[in-house]
């Protein structure tokens, strides 16, 4: 099949890849030039300054220029003739009032509709949201190719899963595929696209309406973000406000009944990303403007927002540490381990909260996401990034700080205890906003103090 890919963020670039290495011919485009240029050397490190998923360089450089081909906006001109599926892999940011802004989607949909009215050959072809879109957006894409009047095409929803840092494997064994179209002719096409998934055992294939497939991502993501703020919220506040409360004990005893699950089961500074907190912001919005009641997911927002820095304030409050011209070392900066995406990621809220308590530097360290966090704390925006330097391991790092900050999961970060033994002497205050340090009754020995979300402080006899 010709297919398009709109978009080649995240979604895009890993879904072209993937449906060209099962055979397809497969156009990729996008409005950021350097990106297309990047996708188009084949080379890893140009490829994953954007996108860093393991094994995607790897497939881009099987396919390229045989069955995946990457193309300017104005190259498609050139190949929309004889598409039969477009997908779009589209930002859907929120808005300030938490409302999707659909601006990129209204952009590109208007423009592949002029080129799309002008086709010589009419077959059909379907336009696919593969973005997470507000309950109705199917329904908004077809008002406007009808209003430009582009004959014989459908509208579909295909929301993705994806998760971060395991992209490449979770697209070519999706555990569910889920589609949303109106016609038969366009559930052809899309199964078409996946028959590698369609009768696949251990595949949930659903076929339903666009407005069902774009309500399952936005319930899907809001469900897994409530379990997690529910074991923030209650396990965490359980664990730092009674005594002798074994907060893994708890969770083994809660989790050992087959119908809780363990995933999601650990408290934390707050779970990051570019979806879980603009996707509820959105249901949200979608309730409140239809009138329905939110509280619930607003409950889920808030205490996710909270959990990330509220182990600032409570080194403040219990620990008495003064932050005040100090140098804190940071490990972790991506939104979680194995990827380098920092949109919406802790780190970003506690540099954040370090530097608004009055820092002296913050020396951070993350195993992948160092070129990327320099964009976001571009001192060129905001002259108090400048306090924040760049280190190439966890012991640059932690050398001559005054206490440590653990905002992201990275395996490497539970060995820390023997460095900071090594590095820097007591009193130090170790800040664990993932309890990484299994060990830590070794740093309370050697006279340091362990605060970590879930327990109270910890500090030596
Ligand atoms: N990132 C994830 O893990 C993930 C997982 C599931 C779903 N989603 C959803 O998928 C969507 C895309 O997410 P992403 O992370 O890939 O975003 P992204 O920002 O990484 O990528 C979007 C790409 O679209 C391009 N673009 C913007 N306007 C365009 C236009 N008019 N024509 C062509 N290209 C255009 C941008 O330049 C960018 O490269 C979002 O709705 C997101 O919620 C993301």
């Amino acid at each position: 099949m010709k297919i398009i890919v709109a978009g080649t963020g995240f979604v895009g670039l890993t879904h072209a890849a993937i449906l060209s290495e099962s055979g397809h011919e497969v156009y990729a485009y996008d409005i950021d030039k350097t990106k297309i240029a990047a996708y188009n050397s084949g080379k890893r490190e140009k490829i994953e300054r954007y996108v860093n998923e393991p094994g995607l360089a790897s497939v881009i450089a099987e396919t390229l220029n045989r069955y995946l081909f990457f193309v300017g906006q104005n190259g498609i001109e050139e190949v929309i003739e004889g598409t039969e599926a477009i997908f779009l892999c589209l930002p859907t940011p929120p808005n300030l009032d938490g409302s999707t802004n659909l601006s990129y989607y209204t952009n590109a949909v208007k423009y592949l509709g002029g080129l799309l009215a002008k086709r010589q050959d009419q077959r059909r072809v379907v336009l696919v949201n593969k973005s997470t879109v507000p309950i109705g957006t199917a329904r908004m894409l077809q008002e406007i190719l009808n209003e430009q009047q582009v004959p014989n095409f459908g509208v579909a929803s295909n929301p993705e899963f994806l998760p971060e840092g395991d992209a490449v494997e979770k697209s070519r064994r999706p555990d569910r595929l889920v589609l949303g179209a109106d016609t038969e002719e366009d559930f052809r096409i899309l199964r078409n696209t996946y028959s590698q998934f369609v009768n696949h055992v251990r595949i949930a294939y659903i076929e339903t309406t666009p407005e069902t497939a774009e309500a399952i991502k936005y319930v899907a993501n809001t469900l897994l973000l409530t379990y997690i703020s529910f074991w923030n919220g209650v396990g965490a506040r359980l664990g730092e406000t009674f005594d002798n409360l074994r907060m893994e004990d708890l969770k083994r005893g809660v989790t050992s009944d087959v119908r809780i699950s363990t995933w999601g089961s650990y408290v934390s500074n707050g779970a990051g990303g570019s979806c879980f907190g603009k996707d509820i912001q959105s249901l949200i919005y979608q309730l409140r403007r239809k009138s329905q009641a939110y509280s619930l997911l607003q409950d889920v927002y808030d205490i996710n927002e909270y959990q990330k820095t509220y182990l600032v304030d409570r080194a403040v409050n219990e620990a008495g540490f003064n932050f005040n011209n100090k140098t804190i070392a940071l490990l972790g900066l991506s939104f979680k381990k194995r990827t380098n995406d920092m949109r919406d990621s802790s780190s970003l809220k506690v540099v954040e909260a370090l530097l608004g308590r009055g820092v002296k530097a913050i020396q951070t360290y993350d195993p992948l996401a160092t070129e990327e966090a320099k964009h976001f704390f571009d001192p060129g925006k905001n002259n108090l990034f400048e306090k924040i330097s760049y280190c190439d391991n966890v012991a640059d790092a932690i050398r001559n700080s005054d206490a440590l900050f653990i905002t992201t999961d990275w395996e490497e970060f539970r060995g820390v205890a023997g460095t900071i033994e090594k590095l820097v002497k007591p009193p130090y205050l170790v800040m664990d906003g993932r309890r990484m340090i299994a060990n830590y009754d070794y740093l309370l020995e050697k006279g340091y103090s362990y605060l970590a979300v879930g327990s109270k402080l910890m500090t030596p006899e």
